[in-house]
C-alpha cells in the first residue's frame, strides 16, 4: 500500500475489503461477470473507496462509517469500469501486474463487463441508508461520470493532436482522473450527513490532489518500474498521449529536436523500445521530470488549502492529508 502505516487506514483497508468480497460472486453468465470478479480482485490501491471513508468518517462515528460504504463500493466499482474501457482504449496490455481484461478474455467481453459495473455502481449508490440522501448522490455521481467520459474523449483525441497546452492538458485530466477523486470525498461526506460547504471544500481538495495525482501517474507511466507499477512502462509514450511531460519537452528543445519528437509522436513503431528510450532520454536531458514533481506538488500543496476549511473531525482530516502525502510517494 502506498500510504503511510497509519492504524485508522488499515482498519478502513480491511473492512473495505471484507465488503469487496461479500460482493455477489459465482453469478452466471461466468463469461460476464468472472471478468468483474478478475479485476475487483487483483488488487489495486484502492484509494476512491478510501477517500469516500475518510470523508464518511469526518462527520460521525461507526455508523457513519457504514453510510460510506455504498459510496465506497460504488466509487471503486465505476472506477474498475472506466480501468476495462480505458484499457482497450489505450491498447495496455497489463494492470496490475496481470493480463488486462482485453487481453485475458478479448475486447467485447472487456466492454460488456463493463457496462455492468458501471450499472453495479448506481445499484450500490441506490442502497445509502438515509435514503433521502439518493437524489443529491446521484447527482454528484452524474456530474462526475459523466466529466469522466469527457476527459477520456479529450485523451484520445489529442493522440492525433500535434499541439496541446498545459490548459487543455490540465483541462483533460481534471475530468478523466481528478473529479472522481474529489467526486468520491464529496459523495462520502453528504452520504455521512455533511453539510454542502464542506461537501464542497473536500470536493476541491480532492480535485486538486487528483491533478497531483494524475501528474504522479504520467511521470510512473514514462519512468516507474512495470514491477511496481504492474502496468507497460512507456505506454503514453509509444500511444502518443500529450502528457505535461511531452508537452514541456516539446517547448524546452531545440528546433532540431522539437521536429524528432514530433515526428516520434505521429506513428506507432512496431519496436517501441528505441522510440521510449530516446524520449525518455530527451525529458531527463531537460528536467522535465524535476519539473513535474514541483507541478505536482503545488497543486497537492493548494489541496491543503482547501481541507483546512472542512469543519469534519482534525484527526480524520490529519489522517486524510498523510493519505494525499503518500500518494506522492508512491511507485504504484
Ligand atoms: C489508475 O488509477 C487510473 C488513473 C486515474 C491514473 P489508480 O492508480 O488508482 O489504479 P489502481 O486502482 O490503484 O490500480
Ligand atoms: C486513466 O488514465 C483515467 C481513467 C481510467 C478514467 P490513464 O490511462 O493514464 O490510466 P492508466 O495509466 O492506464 O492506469
Ligand atoms: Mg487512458
Ligand atoms: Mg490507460
Ligand atoms: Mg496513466
Amino acid at each position: 500500500m502506498p500510504y503511510r502505516k497509519l492504524p485508522q487506514i488499515q482498519d478502513l483497508y480491511q473492512r473495505f475489503l471484507d465488503r469487496l468480497q461479500h460482493a455477489e460472486d459465482g453469478r452466471h453468465p461466468r463469461g460476464l461477470y468472472e471478468p468483474i470478479e478478475y479485476i475487483l480482485s487483483i488488487g489495486g490501491k484502492r484509494v476512491r473507496p478510501l477517500l469516500a471513508l475518510i470523508a464518511a468518517c469526518m462527520f460521525g462515528d461507526d455508523e457513519t462509517l457504514r453510510a460510506g460504504m455504498p459510496v465506497a463500493m460504488a466509487v471503486e466499482v465505476f472506477h474498475n469500469f472506466t480501468l476495462l474501457h480505458d484499457d482497450i482504449m489505450d491498447q495496455s496490455p497489463l494492470r496490475r501486474g496481470q493480463p488486462t481484461v482485453h487481453r485475458k478474455w478479448d475486447t467485447n467481453t472487456a466492454i460488456l463487463s463493463g457496462d455492468l459495473m458501471l450499472i453495479q455502481a448506481y445499484g450500490y449508490l441506490a442502497t445509502v441508508k438515509d435514503q433521502h440522501r439518493v437524489p443529491a448522490l446521484l447527482k454528484t455521481f452524474n456530474r462526475v461520470a459523466t466529466g469522466v467520459c469527457e476527459g477520456q474523449q479529450f485523451d484520445v483525441d489529442f493522440e492525433r493532436q500535434s499541439h496541446v497546452t498545459i490548459e487543455e492538458y490540465l483541462k483533460m485530466i481534471e475530468l478523466k482522473t481528478a473529479v472522481l477523486l474529489g467526486g468520491a470525498l464529496e459523495m462520502g461526506a453528504l452520504a455521512a450527513g455533511a453539510d454542502q460547504e464542506d461537501a464542497d471544500h473536500l470536493y476541491a481538495f480532492g480535485r486538486l490532489t487528483g491533478l497531483a495525482f494524475q501528474l504522479h501517474d504520467d511521470l510512473l507511466d514514462a519512468f516507474g518500474n512495470h514491477e511496481d507499477t504492474g502496468k507497460l512502462t512507456g505506454n503514453d509514450i509509444i500511444r502518443n498521449k500529450k502528457t505535461f511531460l511531452y508537452i514541456k519537452t516539446l517547448e524546452a528543445v531545440n528546433d532540431r529536436d522539437r521536429e524528432e519528437l514530433i515526428d516520434w509522436f505521429s506513428h506507432t513503431p512496431d519496436d517501441p523500445a528505441p522510440k521510449v528510450a530516446r524520449v525518455t532520454e530527451m525529458m531527463r536531458l531537460r528536467g522535465i521530470p524535476e519539473l513535474v514533481e514541483k507541478m505536482r506538488d503545488e497543486f497537492q500543496r493548494d489541496a491543503y488549502e482547501h481541507l483546512d476549511q472542512v469543519k469534519g473531525d482534525p484527526e480524520w482530516k490529519a489522517v486524510l492529508r498523510a493519505v494525499s502525502e503518500g500518494l506522492l510517494e508512491r511507485v504504484s
